[in-house]
């Protein structure tokens, strides 16, 4: 794994060792998975200038999310079910995320709880909140993320229904596996993953079994989680949330310009132009397609942040150069997490950074926050 050159490499390696269901449940998007494919392939659109006879050296990544520092714009992207990918699989990456310097962000579908996050890291990490119907629930997340010391909470507004996705369907997703001929087959196939994951008691979502009212076993957790997601989510909801959380917002899931602009309105802190890794409306516009318009829009009254579709530091290079003050990475950190558990997210950071630093270098910039459009060609 320390040899994997680049994020496809540990996503080969993470294909061999996760079990198919999971590694299809992070390398999958909605319907035809066009938006999911238009995320990566519109950043391979955007050209660099060439620079040359620069002064290169003391080059710093080193910059703000939020007023909080980090060692380059990146942060770790909330992901459900990341403890599927590797035993423990939130604590791990939590922990990479710290050593590197860069913003944790832990789902509220995840299978490690607040808690186990908060008693393996010294820092603190962000939280990202479902707004469920059951509404004492999500006071009741609301305060426990407080009380864990997180510095940041993220709102998902574009999940108020499920899209779908077939790859999930086929194979019949769910936390923690079934037991089906073909499940065992999957898993059985994957020795060590097995081993790792008969190790841990983490294999359900920890946040909510033993949380939620009548939420104590396993069935009574899919019933649950299956009506839970809140349809009737308006804009009046960020206003107590707000109210209720008391410290940084970000807003996740802005793809439109006359919602980042009922958005900034809200008083957040930040907003993150996504369309949830292109998992929910398949044939919406690219993450970095709106970034230009949005920015021009709210830039200067909100910080603009990015995700979907970075594969690679040019990838982070080329949205900072677009406006956004901020990335996150969902599958490159699940892929090097499959591929090699807390190593793995660090080989996947590192990776990010390396690329992000030469080609900062090679646009003839020595520091991050000196980047802007001119370092993009015309055509
Ligand atoms: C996600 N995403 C997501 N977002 C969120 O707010 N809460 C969640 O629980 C999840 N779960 C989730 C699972 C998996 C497997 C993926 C791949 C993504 C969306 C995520 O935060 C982010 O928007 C995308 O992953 C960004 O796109 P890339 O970097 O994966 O291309």
């Amino acid at each position: 794994m320390a040899a994997s050159l680049d994020i496809r490499e540990l996503k080969a390696l993470a294909k061999r060792r996760v079990p198919k269901m999971f590694f299809d449940y992070a390398d999958s998007g909605a319907w035809t998975e066009s938006t999911y494919r238009a995320n990566e392939e519109d950043f391979a659109k955007i050209k660099l200038r060439q620079r040359v006879l620069v002064d290169m050296t003391n080059r710093s990544l080193a910059t703000k999310m939020i007023g909080q520092d980090v060692a380059m714009p990146v942060a770790l992207a909330p992901t459900g079910l990341t403890g599927m990918q590797h035993a423990d699989g939130e604590m791990l990456a939590a922990q990479a995320a710290e050593a590197f310097g860069v913003p944790f962000t832990l789902s509220t579908m995840s299978i490690c709880s607040i808690e186990d996050v908060a008693s393996v890291t010294k820092k603190p990490f962000w939280f990202q909140l479902y707004v469920m119907r059951d509404r004492d629930f999500v006071f009741n997340l609301i305060d426990r993320a407080k009380a864990a010391g997180c510095s940041a909470l993220v709102l998902t507004l574009d999940l108020q229904i499920l899209g779908q996705r077939h790859k999930d369907i086929r194979n019949g997703l769910s936390a923690p596996p079934k037991f089906t001929p073909k499940h065992i087959w999957q898993m059985a196939t994957r020795p060590a993953w097995c081993l790792n994951m008969l190790k841990t008691k983490r294999r359900t979502f920890g946040n909510i079994v033993g949380h939620a009212k009548g939420v104590t076993d396993l069935s009574s957790l899919s019933v649950w989680t299956a009506e839970q997601f809140d349809p009737q989510l308006s804009w009046s909801d960020v206003a107590w949330i707000k109210e209720r959380w008391g410290g940084p917002l970000i807003l996740k899931g802005i793809l439109d310009v006359e919602d980042a602009k009922m958005a900034t309105a809200t008083g957040a802190d930040a907003i993150i132009v996504s369309n949830h890794g292109g998992r929910q409306l398949d044939g919406a516009h690219s993450s970095i397609a709106m970034l230009p318009r949005i920015v021009d829009a709210v830039g200067d009254q909100i910080e603009v942040h990015l995700d979907g579709g970075i594969r690679s530091g040019q990838d982070v290079l080329k949205a900072v150069a677009l406006g956004a003050k901020g990335t996150y990475i969902g599958r490159p950190f699940l892929y090097g997490l499959g591929a090699g558990g807390r190593a793995g997210v660090t080989a996947a950071l590192s990776i990010i950074a390396k690329e992000l630093d030469i080609t900062m270098a090679l646009c003839g910039k020595r520091r991050l926050v000196d980047v802007g459009r001119d370092i993009l060609a015309a055509d």
